[in-house]
């Protein structure tokens, strides 16, 4: 059986943190928002908003973001993106995903210094020639995160089918009052996550792993199928 477009794009997605500096014209990043924006959204509201930069617009930010950063600033998010305790299981997918990445980058666990630069690469964007900060408004309830994930994604495999590779950025809103201060966001515009986006580097290592995922068994249960 063949793979059809939709399943060979969302099989080969990966989150991609090195990129090549190649620009990223203005008429595709119209283009892929166009297809984010074709996303369904819970009563039509279409609750996120997309912050696109480039060039010294995103230089600027990833500065404030990694001064910040490298100030020692206390993080704070305006959500909570994880369960707080996270419990055990996912606490080891989480750990898993994390020591995929780290076992790439050759960056051993006990690497404080590896890991810190590494981490603090989600503020420059991972190198992408753009990056999205994306927001919703602080009133939406849960239901419009979940709107707002599905243009995201939307978005990731648009860019993608254009050839461009994307990582979400979840630690963007670590240092949300950050950026939205340095955006100039309205007050209860809430930064949920940022997005890279640009051509894949090839050879870079941190590009070469494969994270896991849960068995069809656990991920659904099928009913009444014969
Ligand atoms: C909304 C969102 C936020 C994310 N935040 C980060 C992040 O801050 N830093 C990072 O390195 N990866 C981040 N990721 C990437 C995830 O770690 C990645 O999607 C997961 O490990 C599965 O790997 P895959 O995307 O390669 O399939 C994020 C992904 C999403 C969807």
């Amino acid at each position: 059986m063949s793979m059809t477009q939709a399943e060979a794009l969302l099989a080969s997605r990966r989150s991609t943190r090195a990129f090549l500096s190649d620009p990223v014209p203005r008429a595709d990043i119209e283009r892929i928002l166009r297809s984010a924006r074709a996303a369904p959204s819970g009563a039509n509201l279409q609750p996120g908003r997309f912050h696109v930069l480039t060039g010294d617009a995103l230089r600027d930010l990833s500065a404030a973001l990694v001064g910040a950063v490298d100030r020692g600033q206390p993080p704070v998010s305006q959500y909570s993106y994880f369960p707080d305790p996270m419990p055990a299981d996912l606490k080891a997918k989480q750990r898993a995903a994390g020591y995929a990445l780290y076992a790439a980058l050759g960056v051993e666990r006990r690497d404080v210094q590896g890991r810190r630069a590494q981490f603090r690469r989600n503020y420059e964007f991972f190198g992408a020639p753009v990056g999205i900060v994306v927001t919703i408004h602080a009133g939406m309830g849960k239901g419009c995160f979940m709107d707002l994930g599905m243009a995201l994604m939307a978005l990731m495999i648009a860019a993608q089918g254009l050839g461009y590779a994307t990582c979400g950025i979840g630690a963007l809103a670590n240092y949300a009052d950050v950026a939205h201060d340095h955006l100039g966001l309205a007050q209860p515009e809430l930064i949920v996550c940022g997005l890279a986006l640009g051509r894949a580097d090839p050879q870079a290592p941190q590009n070469q792993f494969c994270t896991e995922r849960d068995t069809l068994d656990r991920f659904a249960t099928l009913r009444g199928f014969t």
